[in-house]
């Protein structure tokens, strides 16, 4: 259809998920808040973008994600769409956008999408989240749920902690996800769960798994980015791995660069502009 803009060939939409469910072939996803680390991370071939509610703690240094606004999510994601070609951008629905009634939802979800550009949301919850994945569905908005640690519950769990240890909370893990899968979301998030409970819902679903702190057997992973380039402060959760410490490289340029200019070091003459032979000989004659 010539009238429509033609995407990437190995654009990544729902199909491709689903094909690599069947096929076994993990993906990777990673999130992103802003124009120049979602292009880095599209470049570096990562499938899926979440433009998570992490934002909150990550970027705008609160507390917890409870206070982040559908306004924050929406900006964000038109900054990462802007710098995504390959992955699927996803957007979480934050604390309170879904929480009023299913039309507001919709009309969030739909903000996030025709603003924000993003391709799918995801939202927190289980059997109590049914409903609305239907209806989001019947509204062609694709859903990613997830289930498990939920930080937007944080005030109700009381802190953060692994869920589904006990046989009781883990059938009721596994439980929730089946009523997901078959309310339509095509795939769900699974946040600090026994890595064999995962392996189980895994397994059992036909949807793909997106593990954070589950374990390997995921079918796809997910990771805060500045957790995984260490741009972060304070202790990690076990299941970060440090590939990088942006943080000290950040620190070491900064430092560098300030007692350059202290010492005089920086600028030099290479990184000035001078005025041409001709204007110096004119204005040393005036
Ligand atoms: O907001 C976020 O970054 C997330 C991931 C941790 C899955 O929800």
């Amino acid at each position: 259809m010539a009238y429509l803009q033609p995407d990437k060939p190995e654009k990544v939409y729902l199909p491709a998920i689903r094909a690599a469910k069947e096929k076994g072939e993990k993906l990777v996803c990673l999130t992103a808040y802003d124009y120049p680390t979602a292009r880095i991370v599209d470049e570096a071939g990562v499938d899926i973008i979440l433009v998570g509610d992490s934002i909150g703690n990550v970027i705008h240094g609160y507390g917890n994600t409870i206070p982040v606004s559908i306004e924050e999510i929406v900006s964000a994601c038109i900054a990462v769409k802007r710098g995504t070609d390959r992955a699927m951008v996803v957007a979480d629905m934050p604390y309170g956008s879904y929480h009023v009634n299913p039309d507001t939802t919709v009309q969030n979800a739909l903000r996030l999408m025709k603003y924000g550009g993003a391709e799918a949301i995801k939202m927190e919850g289980g059997r109590n989240r049914v409903e609305l994945v239907k209806r989001l569905v019947d509204e062609e908005i694709p859903v990613v749920a997830h289930i498990g640690l939920t930080p937007q519950s944080v005030y109700k769990m009381g802190g953060y902690r692994v869920q589904g240890r006990t046989t009781e909370q883990a059938k009721r893990l596994i439980e929730d996800a089946k009523l997901l899968e078959e309310a339509g979301a095509f795939a769900i998030v699974l946040e600090l769960v026994p890595r064999e409970v995962a392996a189980i819902i895994t397994r059992e679903l036909k949807i793909s798994t997106i593990g954070i702190g589950a374990g390997h057997d995921c079918d796809i992973q997910v990771l805060v980015l500045h957790d995984l380039v260490g741009m972060t402060f304070g202790r990690q959760p076990r299941f970060v791995r440090p590939y990088a410490n942006l943080r000290e490289v950040m620190t070491k340029a900064i430092q560098t660069w300030s007692n350059d200019v202290k010492s005089g070091e920086y600028p030099n003459e290479n990184e000035s502009y001078g005025l041409t032979e001709e204007t110096k000989k004119e204005m040393a004659a005036k």
